[in-house]
């Protein structure tokens, strides 16, 4: 396995804060509601995985580095398990598994919806993740894949309608997420420059 030190620490990075906050929720500081406190850290922690997904594509161009390839996967799965972490906690505290509340919830909070939708989105990336799914899709897998940008505007949407006159914070997630999506585009992707590889490539011909 390549990077595996690599590897290991993004492992720990991603999978220190829910511990973190779920021992915080236990040790009673997340004050008087606890329960909204980690479903709403949890949501964001999912919109930050992603976009930190997203961006391991450009950064690898920019710096002609593999290591954030090796890591791409590995994130997007974060960003899933901190989606089915977020579901729970809804359910749990939010709702307090009264299935009879639900359509009351919906009405109430219109955008559970978009955020169900960004869900299944990202439960098929995570399921057709895997070699096996690369390899039987073949030219579609990219195409299916390219469903993380439509799980990136949910999620944007879903926030947006949560936070609403607080927009600061969401502004910067949209810009982030926003330049992401330019640098996806073929006619900026391909102007790339590979500004370390570059450094790289002229220290040796010197
Ligand atoms: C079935 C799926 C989902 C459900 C039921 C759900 C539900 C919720 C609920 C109840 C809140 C808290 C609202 C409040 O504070 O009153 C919330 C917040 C949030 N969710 Fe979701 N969500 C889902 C999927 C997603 C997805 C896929 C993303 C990201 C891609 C996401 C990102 C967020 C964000 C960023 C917040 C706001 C956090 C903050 O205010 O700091 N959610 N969600």
């Amino acid at each position: 396995m390549r990077f595996p030190y690599w590897r290991i620490g993004v492992f720990i990075a991603a999978a220190v804060w829910p511990v973190l906050w779920l021992y915080q929720a236990w040790a009673d500081v997340l004050g008087p509601d606890p329960g909204k406190v980690l479903v709403d850290r949890l949501g964001l922690g999912t919109l930050i995985l992603l976009l930190v997904t997203l961006a391991m594509t450009p950064l690898q161009k920019l710096s002609g580095w593999a290591g954030w390839i090796a890591v791409r996967r590995q994130l997007g799965l974060w960003c899933f398990a901190y989606v089915v972490l977020h579901l729970c906690g809804y359910m749990a505290f939010i709702l307090g598994f009264d299935w009879s509340q639900l359509g009351v919830e919906l009405r109430k909070r219109p955008y559970i919806i978009v955020g169900a939708l960004a869900f299944l989105c990202l439960l098929a990336l995570a399921v057709t993740s895997n070699r096996y799914s690369q390899r039987r899709l073949g030219a579609r897998w990219k195409k299916l894949h390219r469903l993380a940008y439509v799980v990136l505007g949910l999620g944007l949407l879903h926030m947006l309608w949560i936070v609403r006159a607080d927009l600061e914070e969401w502004a910067i997630y949209a810009s982030i997420g926003g330049l992401l999506l330019v640098m996806r585009l073929p006619v900026v992707s391909r102007r790339i420059p590979r500004l370390w590889a570059k450094k790289a490539s002229s220290a040796k011909k010197a």
